[in-house]
């Protein structure tokens, strides 16, 4: 054997016995991935030249200095562990001496490695370096996490050499993410958080996990849940690690101008047609969530009938500000302008049409199970993603307990500030049995109402139809005879407690005392013993919800509480007192009644 090699063998092992007792024990590393490295490609070392420059070469941090691409100086050690990454011999080597996949365009001495790779450019330790610990928002990545990065300097329209971001783009418009979220330059989402630098600032577990399971930080978050596999997660994770707010692609004044010019745009106008209704819901992703047709997001309600269910300006509004009229409401307010809105609505008009179905089974699978589901335990495959849940049948104690008129109160007239719809048109139509060719035209006494029929008949019909349907959701999940109320209540017709603004400050500090554990310190619904409930606690700054109710069954059920569910009963605070908490409600649901008292209160002081 070659005595040069021993020697120098030698001297390698002296230098790293005494670097080792100098150096701290995180130095160790990399000196023997540099003595590995030496030792190897002295093994491979094809001829004399290469030995020598191998022989040249002694322990020491290798560190590449960084200042292209507008940022601030970059110091990259990573090649002090790394050193076969140019090194063709490594093919087959193993980390941290392997030779790097062939990069074409992007030279290390040019780019370093955590402009790609994210971690810690000068840490010395694997550990570090690569951004194992829990305070480094940015760890080591690899795979398809990395294309999170090209995206830094190769902008949209992505490359064809990054095929997740691509994907993951493309997932955040199909699934209506930017209903919600703004992104600079993509979307105007006003719902939820700006992500325009989500990747800067979080982690990507952070990031992976709010869409993986967004109740997990907020257990009453209207964010959705979409069921995503783990593809596509992943791949809306690589898009949204890519979103670092500055880019390193353009400077700074260029950026702000352009931001600029965005933030000041308006939504363009259309002609409010039915054509460009349908054009306008097919691009602003409706159906990522709803169901039309062939169509199924399988998250919100269906909107087969919606022609039958609102009238055009209810539905524009819902599309302007969701939760202006179902406060609970997780669909995403859209940017758009009133034209928009208004020829989305033209068209969801015209689906104003249902097959008969005159048995109530049938009308029960077909319009009620989507929210109370087949089995009418209030767990519709959309019942989750609703504020307030979905009724549950099998509930027999409240059940039981509500009178049978507001059940179909309910079913004809919706229960308004949630989003149990009101079917009294659609029932007309759906309980008139199939038309008849005129010649078999026999109109019997159970014939239902028909277009041809006036008002009063078809809600009649409707009515009716309501009934029945009730009845056969008694029957079949309910179970038994409605017993006898055995208690009669005495409740007053009206409000004794004046409106005014002593009476809602007494009603507050009732409601802080007692209340706010379930309804929330916001009255917002939201308390925190709110998630364990089912129902959940009434969201009391409800206003449509508020507005329909009067204030005797608000006072009805703060007295006697609500049978079958969590309310409680408190008929043991003084009359007074349960007056001031119904006048404290209608502060904060902003419905009291106004012009009445100079010295009403206004909702802000209340909350
Ligand atoms: C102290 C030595 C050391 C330093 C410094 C170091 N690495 Fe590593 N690296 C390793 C070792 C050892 C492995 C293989 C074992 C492992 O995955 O931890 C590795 C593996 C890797 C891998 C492959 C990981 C995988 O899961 O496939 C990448 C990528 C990587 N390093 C990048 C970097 C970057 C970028 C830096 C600089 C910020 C860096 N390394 C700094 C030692 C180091
Ligand atoms: C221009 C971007 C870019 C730069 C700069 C870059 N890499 Fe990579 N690196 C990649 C890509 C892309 C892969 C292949 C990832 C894959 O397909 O799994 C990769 C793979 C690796 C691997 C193998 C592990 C794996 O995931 O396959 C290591 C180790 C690694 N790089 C380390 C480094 C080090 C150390 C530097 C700095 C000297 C560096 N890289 C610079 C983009 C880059
Ligand atoms: C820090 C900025 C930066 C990052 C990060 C980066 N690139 Fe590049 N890329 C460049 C520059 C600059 C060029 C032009 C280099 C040249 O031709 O000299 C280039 C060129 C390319 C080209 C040649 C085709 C073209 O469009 O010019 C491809 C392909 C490419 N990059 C892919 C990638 C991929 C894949 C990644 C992520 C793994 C990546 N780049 C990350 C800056 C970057
Ligand atoms: C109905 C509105 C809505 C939609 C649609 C929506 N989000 Fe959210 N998102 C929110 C709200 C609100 C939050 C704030 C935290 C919370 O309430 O959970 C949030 C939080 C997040 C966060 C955490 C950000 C932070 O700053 O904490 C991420 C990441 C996120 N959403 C991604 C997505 C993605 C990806 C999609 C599409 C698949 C999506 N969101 C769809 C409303 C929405
Ligand atoms: C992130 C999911 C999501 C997206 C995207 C979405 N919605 Fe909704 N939508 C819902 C949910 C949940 C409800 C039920 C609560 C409510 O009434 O707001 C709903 C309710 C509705 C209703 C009321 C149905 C009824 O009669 O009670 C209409 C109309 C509607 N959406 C139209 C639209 C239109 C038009 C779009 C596209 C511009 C859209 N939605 C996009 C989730 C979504
Ligand atoms: C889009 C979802 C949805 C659909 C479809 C739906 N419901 Fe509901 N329903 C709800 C929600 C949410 C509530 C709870 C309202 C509340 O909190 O007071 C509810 C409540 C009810 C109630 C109780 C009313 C009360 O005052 O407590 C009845 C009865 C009812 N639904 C019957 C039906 C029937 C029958 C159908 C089919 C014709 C139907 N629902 C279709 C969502 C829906
Ligand atoms: C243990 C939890 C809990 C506490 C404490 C509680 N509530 Fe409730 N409350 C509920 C639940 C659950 C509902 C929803 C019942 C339902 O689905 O109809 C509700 C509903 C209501 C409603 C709606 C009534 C209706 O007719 O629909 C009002 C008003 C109300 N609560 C007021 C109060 C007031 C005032 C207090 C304090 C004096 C209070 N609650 C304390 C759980 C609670």
């Amino acid at each position: 054997m070659d005595t040069r090699i021993l020697l120098f063998a030698s001297s390698l092992l002296l230098m790293a016995v005494v670097g080792s007792v100098i150096a701290s024990s995180t130095d160790e590393e990399w000196r023997g991935y540099q003595l590995r490295y030496y030792e190897i490609a002295m093994g491979r070392a094809s001829n004399d030249t290469v030995k020598a420059a191998l022989e040249a070469g002694g322990l020491e941090i290798r560190q590449d200095m960084l200042t292209g691409f507008s940022e601030e100086q970059r110091v990259d050690r990573c090649r002090t562990c790394h050193m076969a990454i140019d090194d063709p011999a490594f093919v087959d080597g193993q980390e941290p001496l392997r030779t790097h996949p062939d990069i074409p365009h992007h030279s290390f001495d040019e780019f370093g490695c955590t402009i790609c790779h994210e971690g810690q450019g000068r840490a010395l330790d694997s550990f570090y370096a690569h951004g194992q610990d829990e305070h480094c928002l940015h760890p080591l990545r690899t795979g398809s996490m990395i294309e999170a990065s090209c995206a830094r300097c190769h902008p949209e329209p992505y490359l064809d050499e990054t095929p997740h971001l691509r994907a993951g783009r493309q997932l955040f418009d199909d699934l209506a993410c930017g209903g919600c979220h703004t992104v600079r330059g993509v979307s105007r989402g006003k719902d939820g958080p700006d992500l325009s630098s989500v990747g800067e600032r979080f982690h990507t577990e952070y990031i992976q996990e709010s869409i993986r399971d967004p109740r997990a930080n907020m257990a009453m978050s209207i964010m959705p849940d979409f069921h995503l596999d783990e593809r596509d997660l992943q791949d809306l994770v690589v898009y949204l690690s890519s979103l670092r707010g500055r880019s390193l692609y353009e400077d700074p004044v260029t950026l702000r101008t352009r931001n600029r010019e965005w933030k000041a745009e308006e939504p363009p106008t259309v002609t409010p047609s039915v054509a460009q209704g349908e054009n306008s819901l097919e691009a602003s992703a409706c159906l990522a969530c709803h169901e039309l047709g062939n169509a199924d997001g399988g998250f919100a309600p269906s909107l087969d009938h919606e022609g039958l269910l609102r009238d055009s300006d209810w539905v524009a509004r819902h599309i302007a500000e969701p939760r202006d009229q179902v406060p609970g409401s997780s669909m995403p307010a859209f940017w758009m302008s009133a034209s928009e809105r208004q020829a989305i609505a033209l068209y969801l008009a015209t689906f104003d049409q249902v097959e008969p179905m005159a048995r109530p089974a049938e009308q029960f699978r077909a319009l009620c199970a989507r929210c109370h589901g087949q089995h009418g335990d209030g767990k519709g495959p959309i019942a989750r993603n609703l504020l307030p849940l979905p009724r549950d049948f099998t509930n027999a104690r409240f059940f039981d307990w509500l009178p049978e008129s507001r059940a179909h109160e309910a079913i004809l007239h919706g229960v308004p500030g949630t989003a149990m719809p009101p079917f009294a048109e659609l029932l007309a139509q759906v309980s008139a049995p199939p038309r008849e060719g005129p010649e078999e035209g026999d109109s019997g006494d159970e014939a239902g109402a028909s277009d041809m029929d006036g008002p009063a008949v078809r809600s009649a019909g409707a009515r009716q139809a309501a009934v029945d349907l009730f009845a056969f959701v008694r029957a079949e999940f309910i179970g038994g005879d409605r017993p006898e109320r055995s208690t009669t209540r005495t409740i007053p017709d009206s409000n004794p407690v004046a409106f005014t603004r002593a009476s809602v400050q007494r009603g507050k500090a009732e409601y802080r005392a007692r209340c706010y554990g379930c309804h929330g310190l916001a009255a917002d619904g939201k308390g925190p013993n709110a998630a364990d409930l089912a129902p959940r606690p009434r969201d009391l700054t409800n206003g449509p919800f508020m507005q329909d109710l009067g204030d005797s069954r608000l006072f009805e059920s703060i007295t006697y509480g609500i049978v079958g569910t969590g309310m409680p009963s408190w008929d043991y605070l003084s009359e007074s007192t349960r007056w001031d908490l119904v006048n404290y409600i209608r502060a904060v649901s902003e419905t009291g009644p106004s012009g009445t008292d100079q010295s009403a209160p206004n909702e802000g002081e209340y909350q």
